[in-house]
């Protein structure tokens, strides 16, 4: 079939098609698109050439039949198909006779960008053929078809299962199906398998659903609405998707997963109906991406090798975080403080909302509530008891000629600008002017405020909000202007807003002339990038940055939490749905506000978000200025709670670090879908009120008022109770299981063939540190037993391996059973270091090695150090008892 069995010794094949049917283009024509009549519409190949190696192919397209709606089609394109890698498949159209917006390489930087010119001057040699033409490398189990056909059409297929990943060959009476590209619309469309494909994915918005459902619009546009709203637009932007198989019904086992990304950073609606998806775009070019998998955990694997791996946090940030609007001075701060440490509940960080500056400007301290000598001896008092503070910094600086920061960026003009002067927008300061980060000098601008007042200041970590952009004015459009009013209305707040709503006008322009129609979803990432390395060169320490808004590769630099949700019991339930989908857009970091933002909440709403809050990635009580307070410690029944699920979060710390650790160099999400552990398991996929730890921690948690069952599912295997082992579920496939969940309880259950790494309790991670570690080996007979431990200083700018860092370890455990001798193995890489820290593993639990009726536990103390690389850490052997 392929060309390269035609040509096997060709090194460049070059197929060209001159199609008859070529209708000259008339721009300005009345024909309108979505009329019916408009059969026939669309473009066809003109020519084509393919690498005898399979890996590129280039075509040209030909317009035959214009339309006029949402202005002139773009009359000749380039297709340029690349296999980057074996698993990734690079699709980019654009305008062939002139260079459009794309996302810049400096912004996220991408293998193998070529101008169109170049595909140009390959185009003209060889012979015609009505064929289709293919990539078909075999080392690939991507294919690529270019179909020939009126008008042309392209997909993707998974070579060994036949299946179809991507179509976009167009439905001929339905215009919605038809490849459009105009200057400010483009429209793809793909079929999917309706009753096999399961997808996940394209944010940010707040759903019900993890799984997206027929019907769903996803409007992206980044914008400053409340979490609390679902299938709204909201703060981020990330247009990439899993797709997650079932099986085909003959040989095509379920589970086999792949990832779409459309990488354009300009707003679009993405229709998904089940039987299609289809981006209507407002901009930029097609530059679209398949990643094979064919698991989920390849996928994100493949995803992020593209977009960059998720960045390391600090050890300290998987501690808890205690946050507020609305603390009114020092002595407030210092109460709160001492009122976790009473109540005995883990404190690691404490957070300042705008609170503390003055007149909320950035770099600035209130001089009566939170004034410099006040704020420094409360920050100092902090770090003495391994604590740690995190204080927010909007983008707006307020205009006044009287403040340094102020003064300093308009000597170095380095904000957005509208008619040929900074934008003058309105945020918590009043008037102010935003930070172009798109200018290199912004960055620097940014990082040298940063110092100023860390100088005056030692902050731990920074929180970047209203980086939207938000904008309490809405800026009358430029009279005319298709940039500020496009002729395609993006679904922006779900009513076809203008997208200059509330955020900088459209016709404002960036450095290099760049608008921000064009860069709009950018400035998140474009500003945590900047803070990221601000922290890096002012601290010279692996820096925590937490910001509202993200775009594709943000998690390189930042966490995210999933902004203003409500205290309300769907917005718990929501929570769930709102991290998954981070740990898929490559940023692992992720949490809610735990107790709800805005409303006030009730003692019981309270207690369930700690005990499910407890397990996020990023967990922190956050509230807004008006509503009640709401910090662990207020109510007993919530104290309890807490001291209960921080426990064990703090005793799962080397755990959840090591998870970091994983998603650093692979990922993979800290806190997954059931699906990624159990992609065969086809019930997994419409689950979204439990999660997973890793691989084999899972958590269901309680979601309703009132509710002291759950109700769970238990994917095949045994389950044991992480708080006392002492109740297993499970079998030999996966049961649904009504849960006791009584008021103070959340189930938390660790599946067989785990080894977990734990340490003790302590109320700040600096002393869980210093307890001895432990190991929780959790029998399997049907599957290997295993697990990981990542071992560093916690805040070390590189985690792992990079720039000849050798101060990490990482064991990698396994458990055998052989007869009736468990023996325990540990394979240690850079074994030096843990050696030189003098770190043991002072227990290890055994858990469920013989008849799961009667679960016991058997503990062995081992004082051996976790520096041999082979080294039999323990071997016990279970007298009359037979292991499983
Ligand atoms: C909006 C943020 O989402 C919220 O968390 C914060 O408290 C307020 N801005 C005030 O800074």
């Amino acid at each position: 079939m392929s060309y390269l069995h035609w040509f096997p010794n060709i090194f460049f094949v070059v197929v060209v098609f001159f199609s008859s049917s070529l209708a000259s283009p008339s721009h300005g024509s009345s024909q309108v698109l979505l009329e019916g009549e408009e059969v026939g519409y669309g473009y066809v190949v003109r020519s084509v050439a393919v690498d005898s190696n399979q890996k590129l192919l280039t075509a040209t397209l030909d317009l035959i039949k214009p339309s006029s709606i949402y202005a002139p089609d773009v009359k000749s394109l380039s297709l340029h198909v690349s296999l980057e890698t074996s698993e990734r498949l690079r699709i980019r159209i654009t305008d062939s006779s002139q260079q459009r917006w794309e996302i810049p390489e400096s912004v996220i930087p991408r293998a193998g960008n070529h101008s169109p010119r170049r595909y140009l001057t390959e185009e003209l040699n060889g012979g015609n053929s009505p064929e289709n033409s293919f990539l078909t490398d075999p080392s690939s189990d991507l294919v690529f078809t270019l179909h020939n056909t009126t008008p042309f059409g392209f997909s993707v297929t998974r070579r060994s299962s036949g299946d179809v990943l991507f179509d976009t060959s167009p439905d001929q009476s339905d215009p919605n199906t038809y490849f459009i590209f105009k200057d400010q619309f483009l429209q793809l469309s793909s079929a999917l398998p309706e009753n096999r494909s399961n997808l996940y994915g394209l944010g940010e918005h707040t759903k019900r659903s993890f799984r997206l459902v027929p019907g769903d619009t996803m409007t992206l546009w980044n914008a400053d609405v409340g979490s609390e709203n679902p299938d709204v637009n909201l703060y981020g932007s990330h247009p990439f998707y899993m797709d997650v198989r079932g099986s085909n019904g003959h040989d095509d086992e379920a589970g086999r997963s792949h990832g779409v990304l459309l990488l354009n950073s300009n707003g679009m609606d993405v229709k998904y109906e089940g039987h299609r998806i289809t981006y209507n775009v407002i901009g930029g070019v097609i530059d679209l991406y398949v990643f094979v998998g064919p698991s989920p955990e390849l996928v994100m694997n493949q995803y992020t090798e593209l977009i960059g791996r998720p960045a390391p946090m600090p050890y300290w940030s998987f501690g808890f975080h205690q946050c507020r609007y609305g603390y009114k001075n020092v002595s407030d701060l210092e109460s709160v403080v001492d009122g976790y440490a009473k109540a005995g509940i883990p404190l690691e960080v404490m957070w300042t909302d705008i609170d503390y500056m003055d007149n909320h400007k950035d770099f600035t301290l209130d001089p009566i509530n939170f004034p410099e000598d006040k704020m420094k001896s409360f920050v100092d008092t902090l770090h003495k008891s391994g604590q740690k503070y995190v204080l927010i910094l909007d983008p707006g600086i307020g205009v006044d000629s009287s403040d340094g920061t102020y003064n300093r960026g308009m000597e170095a003009d380095v904000f957005i600008k509208r008619d040929g002067k900074p934008y003058l927008g309105e945020v918590w300061p009043g008037k102010v002017y935003f930070p172009d980060f798109l200018n290199p000098a912004a960055a620097t601008f940014w990082s040298n405020e940063i110092k100023i007042f860390q100088d005056i200041l030692p902050l731990d970590g920074l929180w970047i909000d209203m980086n939207e952009l938000s904008n309490f004015i809405t800026s009358p459009p430029t009279p005319g202007s298709s940039l500020d009013d496009p002729p395609y209305k993006i679904n922006n707040l779900g009513k076809k807003a203008p997208i200059n709503n509330n955020t900088v006008p459209a016709t404002s322009i960036h450095y290099g002339n760049v608008s921000e129609y064009n860069a709009h979803n950018l400035y998140g990432l474009l500003e945590a990038k900047a803070t990221h390395q601000a922290l890096v060169d002012v601290t010279g320490k692996r820096p925590f940055v937490l910001s509202r808004s993200t775009f594709v590769s943000s998690g390189k630099y930042t966490a995210h939490w999933t902004g203003d949700n409500a205290a309300k019991w769907e917005d718990l339930a929501y929570s769930i749905p709102g991290i998954l989908n981070f740990g898929l857009f490559g940023i692992p970091m992720v949490g809610a506000d735990i107790c709800g933002f805005s409303h006030d909440t009730t003692e019981e709403l309270c207690r369930r978000w700690i005990q499910l809050g407890a397990f996020y990635p990023f967990a922190r009580d956050h509230s807004n200025l008006n509503s009640v307070r709401q910090e662990l410690y207020l109510w007993d029944s919530v104290a309890s709670s807490a001291r209960k699920v921080l426990g064990l979060r703090m005793r799962l710390l080397p755990h959840l670090y090591t998870l970091m650790y994983e998603a650093h160099v692979s990922g993979v999400p800290i806190a997954r879908p059931l699906f990624f552990s159990f992609p065969r398991d086809t019930n997994t996929y419409g689950i979204d009120s439990q999660f997973l730890i890793g691989k084999s921690i899972m958590v269901s948690p309680a979601l309703e008022q009132g509710k002291v069952t759950v109700d769970a599912y238990f994917p095949a295997g045994n389950w044991f109770d992480l708080f006392n082992y002492s109740s297993v579920i499970g079998g030999d496939s996966g049961k649904h299981v009504r849960l006791d969940t009584p008021a103070d309880h959340v189930n938390v259950h660790v599946r067989e063939g785990s080894i977990v790494a734990m340490q003790g309790e302590a109320m700040t991670t600096r002393d869980a540190r210093k307890t001895p570690y432990q190991l929780l080996v959790v029998a399997s007979r049907h599957e290997n037993i295993s697990g990981e431990l990542f071992l560093d200083d916690g805040e070390n700018l590189q985690m792992g391996e990079g720039g000849g860092n050798r101060d990490w370890t990482l064991v990698k455990f396994r458990c055998y059973i052989t007869g009736k001798s468990v023996v325990l193995r540990s394979e240690v890489v850079n074994p030096e270091y843990a050696s030189r820290m003098k770190w043991s593993i002072e227990k290890v639990k055994f858990v469920g090695f013989e008849n799961v009726a009667n679960v016991k536990t058997y503990e062995v103390r081992t004082s051996e150090r976790l520096r041999s690389p082979r080294i039999s850490l323990i071997k016990t052997v279970m007298d009359d008892d037979d292991p499983r």
